[in-house]
């Protein structure tokens, strides 16, 4: 299928884009990596060798084909670790210039205000609902069918990053960008995008100054970015244009237009400041990466364990028996899922195991004590490691390694609930003041497009196809995820009324 095809041509330029960042990393992460600090090093058998000059190094480069594994097997022997310096947060993630992923203080407080408002508005959640619905049924559904009936493998990260892209954009500018359509056309915005949180990943490993060396030179990753930052900023001001042509004009119901009227993002001339342009893109980033990579995870996941596919069709079928047509593809709207306990435990638990946001990064603003005993000053630097923490035994057992959605679901006066796990604990969606505002949204939507998957195919990993994550703040898996689909066959109706049967 084309989707494969067009993943062989890039292979070989990102096999020596890789090749270029891990030699860059070979060379650069030295003065860094000597500067984490795992707990009794020195004594403990279960860490690597820390040798002198090099540190604990050789064992990084050995290991750098899995970061996070390796990270999480560190943090496993040797307790809480962390990093610390002055680093200039924002500048790493300049493409989002001051908008709120990147902002502090009074702005950020102001931006999140509005946000929050945004996200508490029926009718733009009716908005983001029926554009997520409309993308499942007119996008997703006869993508699959289209796979299904060529029998080809296909990449499912690929389908899916156009997906969420779409679902994204909709709500954001009120127009479909249609990256997910028929004709499939190019993914040079998504690609852009992917540059971003590459080279996001890139400068927290190397210091300041030697990607700002690069940037001015214009080499390596940086190279990559700078190329990226004009395709990004095109594609917001076609859309811009496309959603004045498109409206004419009018009131609409968008995100962009409850920034039009303020002269903070639109100059007295009418035209957009830098301003809308980052705060544009921050909104792309919050909801096509995580949205894209969490649905790849969650159906690589489902692939591994059939049992939970049946459990989630077992909480699916009463839904599709309710209806007065059986015929045709099934699609959920996200009220229809909302209920669903099995569905949202089989979610979060991928979530805790792949979180799309792999690593949480937070300045220091006054010296204190962390709750597990290390002393921080102000101007450092915390990392947090998402993916290690949802894999510690510390933290959620013995079995932390495996996924099993059946850890999230407890008893409430003898039905079925959702077992409440702290923010501190499940930290994919960020904890306190700066945690993430489309949750409920984005849960709500990524539970009707797995239910609609889930229900209509039959998705099968090709053999042999390796699944792992890339280098990148974003949990992408870098080989995607190549699979076969099938039609889950006229029998579908049957099986509903005996999954029915089989819940009185
Ligand atoms: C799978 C889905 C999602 C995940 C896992 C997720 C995760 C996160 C995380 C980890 C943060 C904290 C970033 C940081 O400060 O380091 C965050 C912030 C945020 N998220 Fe999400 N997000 C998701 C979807 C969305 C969607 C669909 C929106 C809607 C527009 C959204 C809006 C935001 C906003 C506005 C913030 C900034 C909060 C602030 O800095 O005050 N997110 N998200």
């Amino acid at each position: 299928m084309q989707l494969v095809s067009v993943r062989v041509a890039t292979m070989a330029l990102s096999f020596l884009q890789e090749l270029f960042l891990a030699s860059s990393l070979l060379f650069l992460f030295i003065p860094l990596y000597r500067q984490f600090k795992f707990r009794s090093s020195k004594t403990n058998p279960a860490l690597p060798t820390d040798w002198p000059v090099v540190g604990m190094l050789p064992s990084l480069i050995a290991n750098i084909h899995d970061f996070h594994g390796y990270a999480t097997a560190l943090f496993a022997a040797s307790g809480p670790g962390h990093s610390y310096e002055g680093h200039e947060f924002a500048s790493f993630f300049d493409t989002m210039g001051g908008s709120f992923f990147n902002a502090d203080g009074e702005s950020w407080r102001r931006q999140r205000a509005r946000v929050q408002h945004l996200m508490a508005s029926p009718r733009l959640l009716a908005f983001m609902a029926g554009s997520c619905r409309d993308k499942v049924e007119n996008g997703l559904m006869p993508a699959l069918a289209r796979a299904a009936t060529a029998r080809a493998p296909f990449d499912m990260q690929e389908l899916l990053t156009r997906f969420a892209f779409d679902m994204t954009a909709m709500p954001v500018f009120g127009v479909d960008p249609g990256l997910l359509s028929v004709h499939m056309p190019p993914m040079d915005v998504p690609n852009a995008m992917d540059a971003v949180m590459e080279v996001g990943f890139f400068r927290h490993t190397v210091p300041i100054s030697c990607w700002k060396l690069m940037r001015s030179l214009r080499i390596g990753p940086e190279r990559k970015l700078a190329v990226a930052q004009p395709v990004l900023r095109r594609f917001v001001a076609e859309m811009l244009q496309k959603r004045a042509h498109e409206n004419d004009g009018a009131h609409q119901l968008d995100i962009v237009s409850s920034y039009i009227d303020d002269p903070e993002y639109v100059g007295e001339d009418g035209e957009p400041k830098d301003f809308l342009y980052a705060t544009i893109i921050n909104y792309m980033f919050a909801g096509r990466d995580t949205v894209g990579t969490t649905l790849a995870w969650l159906l690589y996941n489902l692939t591994k364990h059939p049992h939970v596919v049946s459990n989630i069709r077992r909480e699916l079928a009463p839904i599709v028996a309710s209806r007065n047509s059986k015929s045709g593809m099934a699609v959920f709207d996200p009220d229809e899922t909302k209920p669903l306990v099995y569905l949202s435990a089989a979610l979060f638990e991928s979530m805790r195991l792949h979180p799309p946001g792999p690593i949480e990064r937070k300045a220091v603003l006054a010296d204190d004590v962390l709750p597990s005993g290390h002393e921080v000053r102000a101007g450092d630097t915390v990392l947090i490691s998402v993916y290690s923490m949802g894999r510690m035994e510390r933290v959620w057992g013995e079995d932390c390694a495996e996924y099993r959605p059946e850890r999230w679901v407890t008893e409430d006066g003898g039905t079925a609930a959702l077992r409440h796990v702290p923010a501190h604990r499940f930290m994919p969606f960020n904890a306190g003041p700066r945690s993430c505002l489309g949750k409920d949204v984005s849960v709500a939507q990524m539970k009707s497009v797995v239910a609609a998957v889930v229900w209509n195919f039959d998705l099968e990993v090709v053999p042999g196809h390796v699944v792992e994550p890339k280098l990148s703040v974003v949990l992408q898996m870098k080989n995607g995820l190549v699979v076969t689909a099938a039609r889950r066959g006229s029998d579908v109706a049957d099986e509903t009324a005996e999954l029915c049967r089989g819940q009185q």
